[in-house]
């Protein structure tokens, strides 16, 4: 399998059908990809994008949302649910004043140990935020993985989740430097508008030709769902 032409055909998709309007891509500062990450982390796009609107007009700097109440990010929050999120957010900001010199730090390590920041949104920060040649793999891009390479099993396994991660990280290999952001883009694009859990837009898909959850006829059978 040639793991390049999965990143030069999705981001040959990406460049017609992607995403490339979203307001935490212009500007795409570390800052504003962050606070995006953490918002889309359990909310969709559509409802995410205009509490992130409000969010950065009122704190429009990490330094702003060290200094603010917590009472102030909680009620900048209020409607999206997951509220440790925010708790987590604020955190965050007053360990990046402390520790990182009022910036996010770009090091993956110092990133996860962030609160509220796993391995693969860290991944998506650096990459979005700064270029950095990471793989992700949040529930959409499990979902795409598991059905292009034929994965089974529950991805929330860990010698599944072992498996897709090795895989993730051969395909970002195919990436170009310069579209580390984009590339992180697409696979997230993909997995929400046309690799989605029921009824995948297949015929549209740019890696349908190989993709051997589609080959094969088990597109409905993948990824596993959880036990029991
Ligand atoms: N989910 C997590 N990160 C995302 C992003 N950058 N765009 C769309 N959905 C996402
Ligand atoms: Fe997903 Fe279908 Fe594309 Fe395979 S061909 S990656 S199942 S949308």
């Amino acid at each position: 399998r040639k793991h390049d032409d999965f990143a030069t055909r999705l981001l040959r998709w990406f460049d017609v059908s992607g995403r490339h309007d979203l307001p935490w891509q212009h500007p795409r500062t570390p800052y504003r990809v962050w606070l995006s990450e953490i918002m889309l982390q359990q909310t969709q796009v559509k409802t995410a994008a205009p509490y992130f609107e409000r969010f950065v007009a009122a704190l429009p700097t990490l330094r702003d949302l060290a200094q603010a109440p917590l009472d102030d990010v909680l009620a900048l929050w209020s409607g999206l649910g997951y509220y440790a999120r925010a708790r987590n957010l604020h955190a965050a900001a007053i360990r990046c004043v402390e520790l990182h010199g009022g910036e996010l730090p770009r090091d993956l390590d110092a990133l996860t140990a962030l609160p509220g920041v796993g391995r693969s949104t860290a991944a998506a920060i650096a990459s979005q935020a700064w270029g950095d040649r990471h793989a992700i793999l949040d529930g959409n891009v499990k979902r795409v993985l598991s059905r292009y390479h034929g994965v089974s099993g529950y991805p929330g396994l860990p010698a599944i989740e072992k498996r897709l991660w090795q895989l993730a990280e051969q395909h970002v290999t195919g990436a170009p430097d310069a579209r580390m952001p984009d590339y992180t883009q697409a696979q997230m694009d993909l997995g929400a508008t046309l690799c989605t859990r029921s009824d995948p837009s297949c015929v549209l898909c740019p890696l349908q030709d190989d993709c051997v959850a589609r080959v094969d006829g088990r597109v409905a059978e993948l990824p596993t769902p959880k036990p029991g």
